[in-house]
């Protein structure tokens, strides 16, 4: 099995949330959102890992993180061996090349006035790669990979002249016109017609496949997680809550909000239907999560120790790494009957 190519160890990410001008007066101390609140797993090299979780849960600034987008509060990044923050020179600019994002939104990811060929060519131009000539050719072999097909026909068109798939293999060509090794596809079809979704999520795979990527997929859809992850993480209020390799995660899904989250997919079977969990309530502020385990007031398996204690990532099979006190409890009684 090949190691990890990237590492979060204990991430943090903290934003300041403003004061109002009373709130100043009266001295009331800073808040701070905790979008993303100790995170720690690894993504293997060659791999498609699926973040899954609920809006706000901190999936798009975790893979801000992994990009050095941002820089942690505390904890690190650490990639191919080597803590991201620390980087400088032509070791930062190399990191630069080599990791990359796929924006959600194409339309925002593109600027309306640059023809889409030389938004495709821009990243060769900032890293100062090949000629404008060479950059050209690229960005043609870029774009006919992607399904352009003459790419001369696209190259000089404006982004509004294009459909919504169009764009976003503009933007797919763009984000891998580097060769780069790692990629965070931040909810890469959620803005698209439904129609389109399976051909572009299919062209990534393709991509990924042919150039060897190691892919993180951000999304609130379990069904790509289903289909696409060789593994699988539940993000919860700023935290890692589960996550294991796709086939373990689906067949046995542990902690109480994967399930909830899994069972909220509607299933063509009324007797299944009837024992869909139902996560109760909103998700909590990130400002002020609840004490002890995050998850705890929307639990339905809710027990005095998940109150006040926050139960830690622990590794309950091969690869199965779960945050719930259940498992301990359940642990300590089944001993208990054992003995
Ligand atoms: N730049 C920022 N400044 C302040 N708060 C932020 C910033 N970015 C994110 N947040 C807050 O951090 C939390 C996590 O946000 P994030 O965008 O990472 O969530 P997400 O899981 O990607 O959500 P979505 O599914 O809606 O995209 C949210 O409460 C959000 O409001
Ligand atoms: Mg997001």
């Amino acid at each position: 099995m090949m190691g990890d190519l990237l590492q979060f160890q204990e991430v943090k990410k903290y934003f300041p949330v403003k004061r109002s001008l009373v709130e100043g007066l009266f001295g009331v101390k800073p808040r701070h959102v905790r979008a993303v609140d100790g995170v720690t797993f690894g993504i293997q090299e060659g791999e498609v890992f699926v973040l899954v979780g609920e809006s706000g849960s901190g999936k798009t600034t975790l893979g801000k993180l992994g990009l050095r987008v941002y820089v942690p509060t505390s904890g690190r990044v650490v990639f191919d061996g080597k803590a991201i923050a620390e980087l400088k020179g032509d070791e930062l600019k190399e990191f630069k090349r080599s990791s990359q994002m796929v924006y959600q939104d194409p339309v925002a990811a593109l600027n309306p006035r640059v023809r889409v060929g030389d938004a495709v060519a821009e990243p060769l131009g900032f890293h100062g790669i090949g000629t404008k000539e060479e950059q050209r050719e690229k960005a043609f072999k870029m774009m006919k990979r992607v399904g352009f097909d003459p790419p001369e026909e696209f190259y000089s068109r404006f982004p509004h002249e294009l459909s919504g798939g169009q764009r976003q293999r503009v933007v797919i060509a763009r984000a891998l016109i580097l060769g780069p090794k790692f990629v965070v596809a931040d909810e890469p079809v959620a803005m698209l017609d439904v129609s389109i979704r399976a051909q572009i999520l299919k062209l990534l795979f393709d991509l990924k496949k042919e150039m060897s990527l190691t892919l993180l997929i951000i999304t609130h859809d379990i069904a790509i997680a289903k289909y696409f992850a060789d593994h699988v993480g539940i993000m919860y209020l700023g935290q890692l809550v589960e996550r294991a390799e796709r086939g373990e995660m689906f067949r046995n899904p542990m902690h109480p909000y994967t399930k909830a989250l899994f069972s909220s997919v509607p299933i063509p079977d009324p007797e299944a239907n009837k024992k869909r969990m139902i996560i109760k309530g909103e998700i909590p502020s990130a400002i002020t999560p609840p004490q002890g385990c995050r998850f705890h007031p929307r639990c339905p398996f809710v027990f005095d120790r998940c109150r006040t204690e926050e139960p830690a990532l622990v590794r309950r099979s091969e690869g199965h790494l779960v945050s719930c006190h259940l498992y301990d409890e359940a642990g300590r009684e089944a001993e208990k009957a054992a003995a």
